[in-house]
């Protein structure tokens, strides 16, 4: 059952940013804002690709943390999401998702007590391990709930995160989860994060080539004691190509791909030139607040609503005017010609998406300049 609030509990302006119809010029800001018709092109281009090199896709729904656009994947052909939190997991299982890998560890007694209640939501439920001591709560767990966890073995593929070692050690504890009630060993979770964002691309297919060569190795010395997987899982937006190819993982995790930021268009194919085949489809739409130097506008997209980390954001479609520096509730742009005016909109390509999306209650899904959807960042906030 979808427990999320509808729309109409909500007053334009008060609760929430924009109406359906209205003008895309009269959206309130900082709001994030998606270009409807990029997003199904990201999407069904993935889709495409994974269906193209015989794949499942398991969409990343810690990117967006929205049920909508987890549910859009999936009728588009994703096979489920993976999310990182039990608290994102109860929020995508209430909406409606039914198949959903928690892609991280879980340890605290009272998060596997809610994450064994999960299939009673009507989701599969898959969780990663590294360690046997987990192994026994999981199942625990589960038995008292009288439910069944999928478990994948997570292996360090280069990360340097969660993880065991390949080879051996996945194999004991894979053992040690086939052997304990209520839980099933459905394969490998071997993300190789610290590569994604890697700009170069033969440095980048370096560390994947590695992490494929842990991964074919491990598979086969499992094979060799009986032990089958189902799921050997891994892959983001800068690799799939890599682990989408490679005959090995036969599911990929991607998540950025469906919006895109600025820190993913600085990664270069094989050409040397930035990644091209996923396009921006969210926008922190902003207004000029301020005109009182002759140089500089200020808008209203500071700190607040996004994140930094990976850079500042670029402003779209502009290269006259740049945003240089932000503090919590303001935003610095070079306007070197003054040619920005109060009040005006711009569109910002956020420097890193996922901890944006988290700061934000609102998405406003806008086509052919006006505004037909309006989404809730579902699991904003849950973290825990
Ligand atoms: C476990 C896991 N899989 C997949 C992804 C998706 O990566 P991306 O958003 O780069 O596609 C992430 C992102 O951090 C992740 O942590």
């Amino acid at each position: 059952m979808n427990t999320q609030p509808k729309i109409t509990d909500f007053e334009v302006g008060y609760d929430i940013p924009a109406a359906i119809g209205m003008d895309e010029s009269e959206i309130q800001t900082p709001c994030l804002v998606v270009d409807l018709d990029a997003l199904d092109r990201n999407i069904d281009r993935m889709q495409h690709f994974a269906n193209a090199m015989g794949v499942r896709l398991r969409v990343h729904g810690k990117m967006h943390k929205s049920a909508d656009i987890a549910l859009l994947q999936i009728e588009k052909g994703a096979v489920g999401i993976c999310c990182q939190k039990v608290s994102e997991a109860e929020s995508f299982a209430r909406a409606g998702v039914k198949d959903i890998l928690v892609s991280n560890q879980v340890r605290d007694p009272a998060k596997i007590d809610r994450l064994a209640r999960l299939p009673k939501l009507g989701a599969r439920t898959i969780v990663c391990i590294d360690d046997k001591d987990n192994i026994a709560d999981l199942s625990e767990a589960a038995a008292r709930h009288g439910t069944e966890i999928e478990v994948l073995v997570e292996i360090d593929c280069g990360a340097g995160r969660c993880g065991v070692a390949a080879g051996e050690p996945v194999v004991e504890l894979a053992k040690a989860v086939e052997a304990a009630p209520n839980l099933t060993f459905s394969g490998l979770q071997a993300y190789q994060g610290a590569a994604q964002h890697v700009h170069s691309f033969e440095e980048r297919k370096a560390k994947i080539d590695a992490a494929i060569d842990m991964v074919r190795k491990t598979v086969d010395m499992l094979k060799a004691e009986g032990l089958e997987c189902a799921i050997v899982g891994g892959a983001g937006t800068g690799s799939y190509y890599f682990e989408g190819n490679s005959g090995v993982y036969n599911e990929m995790q991607c998540g950025s791909y469906a919006f895109m930021d600025a820190d993913y268009q600085r990664v270069l194919d094989k050409d040397g030139k930035p990644i091209s085949e996923f396009e921006n489809a969210l926008f922190i739409l902003t207004s000029v607040m301020s005109h009182a130097k002759p140089d500089k506008a200020i808008c209203d997209a500071g700190l607040k609503a996004q994140s930094v980390d990976s850079g500042l954001p670029v402003i779209f479609g502009r290269d006259d005017v740049k945003y240089i520096k932000c503090s919590d509730e303001h935003g610095v742009i070079e306007d070197p010609n003054g040619v920005l005016k109060p009040n005006e909109k711009l569109k910002l390509v956020p420097g890193h998406i996922d901890p944006t999306c988290n700061v934000h209650d609102w998405y406003v899904g806008v086509r052919g300049g006006k505004v037909e959807a309006l989404w809730p960042v579902t699991a904003r906030g849950k973290a825990y």
